[in-house]
């Protein structure tokens, strides 16, 4: 194929990017985005702080015209996200007890909801767990109301949307050796022993000097796909440039193709000058559009 979203089909896979709704009028960057990519994730526009900004009040405007944009193109939507410490509404992130628990659920219900039937996966959970040596969950308020709060925004998601895969998806879990990776896996096991309804575990992969691309990430994959779960990467960047950049891409794309469960791969963003990364070049292409070497070698390897 001679555009990631060809190549990647060539094995039945996908390709994916960010996309905010921001710069759905910028004729460069949707050019790119539709040449190029087959799955798309709302970069901000489906999360809990732009979908219910007063409470049970919801707002989905930006999010359907990504909906919208992806759907007029052919395109598949990974929802992102339902459940997350991160993001919430000014009215949720002083709630605690039944009160959040209700709330969170009630969220996870009407979201997926409106939703329903047009999402090809959700990321039901982001980021629960914490990251260092512990392996256990993070502190947050959602996880102050039970630790089963996880499950029981499984079962939400599954009642209001029963075609969408379901996902659990977090960062720094890509090292087989680190206890976060354990952790999750662990989790994972469990409910999958237990039939909670869980389809997938997505990893965010954003990777920099001090965090590495490890070359134990096919292992990774392939111990969470024998569980039972399709396995994706859901937020790729890599800081860095030219053909150290480049080789590190290759070699996300290298432990992926190695997994028949890893269905996909997510860039988050389309140039370097869209990423959310402050500085840096983390994505495939320059700011002007132009493939990098990191491109390339994505398309070579895939
Ligand atoms: C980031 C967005 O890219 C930024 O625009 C926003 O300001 C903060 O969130 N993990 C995730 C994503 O799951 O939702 C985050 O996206 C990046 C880290």
């Amino acid at each position: 194929g001679s555009t990631l979203q060809a190549a990647a089909a060539e094995t039945g896979r996908y390709f994916g990017t960010a996309i905010a709704a921001g710069r759905l009028n910028d004729g460069t960057y949707t050019g790119i985005a539709n040449r190029e990519f087959n799955m798309i994730t709302a970069e901000n526009e489906m999360k809990m702080d732009a979908t219910e900004p007063s409470q049970n009040q919801f707002s989905y405007g930006n999010g359907d015209r990504i909906l919208s944009w992806a759907q007029q193109n052919g395109k598949r939507v990974r929802g992102h996200a339902l459940a997350w410490h991160s993001q919430q509404p000014g009215w949720m992130q002083n709630m605690s007890g039944s009160a959040l628990r209700s709330a969170m659920l009630n969220h996870v219900t009407q979201v997926a909801t409106h939703y329903r039937g047009k999402i090809y996966a959700w990321d039901v959970v982001n980021e629960a767990f914490a990251d260092g040596s512990s392996g256990g969950r993070r502190d947050s308020n959602l996880q102050r109301t039970g630790n089963d709060w996880i499950e029981a925004a499984f079962r939400a998601a599954r009642a209001a949307d029963p075609n969408a895969k379901l996902c659990y998806n977090d960062y720094n879990t890509d090292n087989w050796s680190h206890a976060k990776t354990q952790g999750v896996y662990t989790m994972v096991r469990d409910f999958k022993s237990r039939g909670v309804p869980i389809d997938c575990v997505g990893f965010q992969a954003h990777f920099n000097s001090g965090n590495p691309v490890p070359s134990n990430y096919d292992t990774t994959l392939r111990n969470f796909a024998n569980l039972g779960v399709d396995v994706q990467i859901t937020e790729l960047d890599i800081e860095g440039s030219g053909s150290s950049q480049a080789q590190q891409y290759q070699g996300v794309v290298q432990a992926c193709l190695s997994v028949a469960r890893c269905t996909g791969i997510t860039v988050w963003g389309v140039r370097d000058s869209d990423s959310w990364r402050a500085s840096g070049t983390p994505l495939l292409f320059d700011g002007n559009g132009n493939k990098k070497a990191a491109y390339t070698s994505v398309l070579n390897q895939l």
